[in-house]
């Protein structure tokens, strides 16, 4: 099997009648998104759901699960997502995909983010992979160099040859910093800029990593 599915299906295995859960975004969270649908058609699971994207939302109502607005619920119970990178200490980056202000929204209204990734996402230090940064498109130019002046070689999201939108009307500017050594003081470093909607370090929020490995092995780290 696929180890991203071996992940997210280690990660359904957690969630219980009853809950309110977060769909994560990406090539794994999809994993976890099949897994949820399939055992809501075969009556094993009655869960309702909050999407992190609405690429999410449309496979979770294809699939039959239920979903809701904030304004319907208290809190998520357990939110299911998969990251770009994650070190040992449950730091990650994400926002390969674009979704990270949504997805950071539903994480931090979560009582537990489970973090489903192939072992290539475990690394060391953070930063090989370039750090996502959503941007107001207004005066994104400045945000851009002010981006700069923290050490990273910035570059504006393209698709299809004209900038990338989120889901939220903004720009992304992936930062290549090459490693990262403190992960929570550049995210404050970053936030702090005016101009910049939200950055795809997320620190202190993930409370399980399950990582899958080719050969089928399973390694859970918790917080
Ligand atoms: C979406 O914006 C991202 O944060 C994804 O969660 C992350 O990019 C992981 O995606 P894959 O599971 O497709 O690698």
């Amino acid at each position: 099997m696929n180890p991203k599915q071996i992940a997210a299906d280690k990660a359904v295995s957690f969630i219980e009648n009853g809950m309110i859960i977060g769909l994560g975004t990406g090539t794994t969270a999809y994993w976890a998104i099949a897994r949820l649908g399939e055992k809501i058609k075969n009556k094993e699971l009655d869960i309702k759901a909050i999407a992190t994207s609405t690429g999410s939302e449309k496979q979770a109502r294809e699939v039959g699960i239920p979903i809701l607005s904030f304004a319907e619920i208290d809190q998520i119970d357990i939110t299911i997502d998969g990251a770009d990178e994650a070190d040992e200490n449950l730091h990650l980056i994400k926002g390969g995909g674009g979704a990270l202000l949504r997805e950071k929204i539903v994480a931090s209204n979560s009582k537990k983010l489970i973090i489903i990734a192939d072992e290539s996402k475990l690394v060391k230090h953070l930063g090989k992979f370039s750090l996502p940064v959503e941007v107001v498109v207004f005066g994104w130019e400045k945000t851009f160099q002010k981006l700069q002046l923290l050490g990273c070689v910035p570059k504006v999201r393209l698709e299809n040859n004209k900038p990338f939108i989120t889901d939220n009307s903004n720009y992304i500017i992936d930062c290549a910093f090459n490693e990262i050594l403190d992960p929570a003081e550049l995210h404050e470093k970053i936030n702090a800029i005016v101009g910049v909607v939200e950055n795809g370090l997320f620190i202190n929020l993930a409370s399980k990593l399950i990582v899958a490995y080719k050969d089928g092995e399973v390694k859970i780290i918790e917080k």
